[in-house]
């Protein structure tokens, strides 16, 4: 597990976008598994900027994203499909047959399920998977519970997330219950993870990750360790628990 603590929001996103683009510079027909949320904006930002400055070629790439709210159109401004689409997808040359969102429009969604992880292990599994991390611990959408999913399922969402993510929505009441999520399995099967966790507000989470010895479902987040190829990159802030 390698921990990196840049200065600042900005520099944890150009560490980690530099960290992507090493990797497509590695592997041109790399499989990403991306996030959403606050804190990848300005990685995608930092991506755009090099695939305009001409640095990162996104045509072979294909990607799969983590979840997707259960009762959101594709267009509406608070699918996480708008948002890839407007903050990453729209600014550069993926292919869009390559992208792959959990779509909740169909029929059966518990088949969608089985058939993403099935998409995502045809594809020959996420090379680099980007997770941001909730203030409960929750890791896409995998909430701390007394077991988790392996594979990808349809979840509730907590309390305390509906409450975080209504910053988004005109009120509380239009937050989605429920939403699709990779299940900790399924993540943990990338070949490489990095995590990102920027601010105050996630220093509670970073410091109990990095005191606690522990692995446990109530803190999915912490199922991280197991993982073979971790890289943690956080800003001060998100350390000040620390004490540093
Ligand atoms: C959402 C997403 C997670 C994300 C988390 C933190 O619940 N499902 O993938 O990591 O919130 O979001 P933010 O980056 O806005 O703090």
């Amino acid at each position: 597990m390698k921990l990196i603590i840049k200065k600042d929001y900005e520099e944890m996103c150009a560490e980690a976008a530099k960290t992507i683009k090493e990797q497509l510079d590695h592997k041109k027909d790399t499989t990403l598994g991306l996030a959403t949320g606050s804190t990848p904006e300005g990685v995608y930002k930092e991506l755009i900027k090099y695939y305009k400055n001409g640095e990162i070629d996104f045509s072979q790439v294909k990607t799969f994203n983590l979840d997707e709210y259960i009762g959101l159109s594709k267009e509406n401004i608070n699918s996480f499909n708008y948002f890839m689409n407007d903050k990453l997808f729209d600014h550069i040359n993926i292919d869009k047959k390559n992208i792959h969102i959990p779509n909740c429009d169909g029929k059966n969604i518990e088949e969608f399920c089985r058939n993403y992880d099935k998409m995502i292990e045809d594809s020959g599994g996420i090379d680099l998977q980007i997770v941001g991390v909730g203030q409960n611990g929750h890791i896409a959408f995998n909430e701390p519970a007394n077991q988790l999913s392996f594979g990808t399922t349809i979840v509730e969402l907590a309390e305390n997330t509906i409450e975080i993510n209504s910053r988004f929505f005109d009120s509380i009441e239009d937050v989605p219950k429920k939403a699709i999520t990779m299940g900790m399995g399924t993540i943990m099967q990338a070949e490489k993870i990095i995590w990102i966790a920027n601010g105050k507000g996630k220093s509670k989470v970073v410091e109990k990750f990095l005191s606690e010895k522990t692995i446990t479902t109530e803190f999915p987040v912490s199922i991280l360790k197991l993982h073979k190829d971790l890289t943690i990159i956080v800003d001060e802030q998100a350390c000040s628990s620390l004490g540093r």
